[in-house]
């Protein structure tokens, strides 16, 4: 059992505290339910980017899915191998493809025709043959969250199947691409199977019909998106999961490759805040906390729910929203729940806190971003200490 009272007095609040054993038995459970096949899990960087947890992830064996060349550049920090680096994204720009082929990572998932002939361009002037993989649109509805939905013709990701054909054999017949890799994520947050084995099938055929073409693909990116439970969500089991998605792959010598983010991280996190006041405006309950939308978005972006657990022993409950000190009436955790009676201090639990919470965090307000901690083995330390109010003026001050 983790401490928050102590660790909030240690660190002080807004604090984050991950639980290092949790990111440990997710690692294994995913890894272990892939053992059929060869595979490789790609830690999805973007989730939670701090340095320690990466290299918590790369020493399980993990490699890391990237979306930006800051992201590679965290990876290959903490010493992950670059060729278990994935560079994904809509819209790499020139500087970041030159130096994804210059770090000689394991593939750049392509996004559109465009950036193909970009990349095989920059390649070129390079005298290298960039190894690639193209990221399949397979159309079809993840069932989830429209902001993280991503596998439908209406979202911005990916190509259909008729355009991956013709770019495979465009960078089949190139000098300075190397097809050896398809990619396909639909969605974050996933919580049913079909949409994931329908698109696997439809990936999968593909690939056969690009190895009677004699391109021979050797790793099947199945991108991540494994939900986990916020409120009471029926989940996926990973075995399940694995299994779906080796049963459309019979025939292929391929390694797989996943993609997970929330899946490692999510349930290891817990944000810490304490509360500043209480006040009531025409009848309505407000709990005002210390913490706020620039340190945990996710309610204000998606009206995500989290778990909320106020640590005093009060037993008076009544309704209230909980909010944070930033001028937007859209940053509050939570809305009309019921909250106990509480006092200066107390201190409140957001839990499933581990992904898309720090890393989304912002500067918004001049607010100092809040620090972090691991716990393993029942030890803590901090990973990130906490800004001042000099690192946010860092960039301006010569300027004045
Ligand atoms: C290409 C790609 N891979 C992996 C992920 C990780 O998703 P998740 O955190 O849901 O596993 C994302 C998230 O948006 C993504 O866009």
């Amino acid at each position: 059992m983790i401490d928050f009272q102590e660790l909030a007095k240690k660190y002080s609040t807004p604090l984050y505290v991950y639980d290092f054993d949790i990111i440990k038995n997710q690692y294994k459970l995913l890894k272990d339910a892939f053992k059929a096949k060869k595979s490789l899990i790609c830690y999805a960087i973007k989730a939670n980017s701090n340095l320690s947890v990466i290299k918590h992830l790369k020493n399980l064996g993990a490699g890391c899915d990237c979306v930006s060349i800051g992201e590679v550049k965290r990876a290959l920090r903490v010493g992950i191998d670059s060729y278990k680096i994935i560079f994904s994204g809509v819209g790499k720009r020139d500087d970041e493809i030159k130096e994804a082929l210059k770090y000689e990572i394991l593939m750049i998932n392509v996004e559109s025709e465009a950036e193909l002939l970009r990349v095989e361009l920059i390649a070129k002037e390079l005298k290298k043959c960039a190894r690639i993989s193209i990221r399949v649109n397979p159309n079809i509805d993840p069932k989830t969250h429209p902001y993280i939905s991503t596998g439908l013709h209406d979202n911005k990701f990916g190509v259909d199947i008729d355009s991956a054909k013709r770019m495979y054999i465009k960078a089949k017949n190139s000098p300075h691409l190397n097809p050896v890799g398809v990619h396909f994520h639909i969605g974050s947050q996933l919580t049913q199977i079909e949409p994931i084995y329908e698109s696997s099938k439809i990936v999968a055929n593909l690939v056969r019909e690009l190895k009677s073409l004699k391109i021979d693909i050797k790793f099947f990116d199945i991108g991540g998106g494994l939900g986990i439970s916020y409120k009471d969500e029926t989940l996926i089991k990973p075995y399940d999961y694995a299994q779906a998605i080796l049963s459309t792959l019979s025939g292929l010598d391929v390694t797989v490759i996943c993609e997970p983010g929330r899946f490692l991280v999510g349930k290891s996190g817990y944000f810490l805040t304490k509360v500043l006041y209480e006040k009531t405006n025409s009848n309505k309950r407000f709990v005002i906390v210390d913490g706020a939308m620039n340190d945990l978005l996710r309610p204000s972006l998606y009206n995500a729910y989290h778990k909320i657990e106020v640590l005093n022993q009060n037993q008076e409950f009544s309704k209230a929203d909980l909010v944070g000190p930033v001028c937007e009436s859209g940053d509050f955790f939570a809305k009309d729940i019921d909250l106990p009676k509480t006092a200066h201090d107390d201190l409140i639990v957001i839990k499933d806190a581990g992904a898309y919470c720090f890393s989304m965090s912002s500067n918004y307000n001049s607010r100092a971003r809040a620090a972090e901690v691991a716990v393993e083995n029942n030890q803590d330390r901090l990973i990130r200490e906490r800004e001042v109010f000099e690192d946010l003026i860092k960039q301006e001050e010569k300027f004045i």
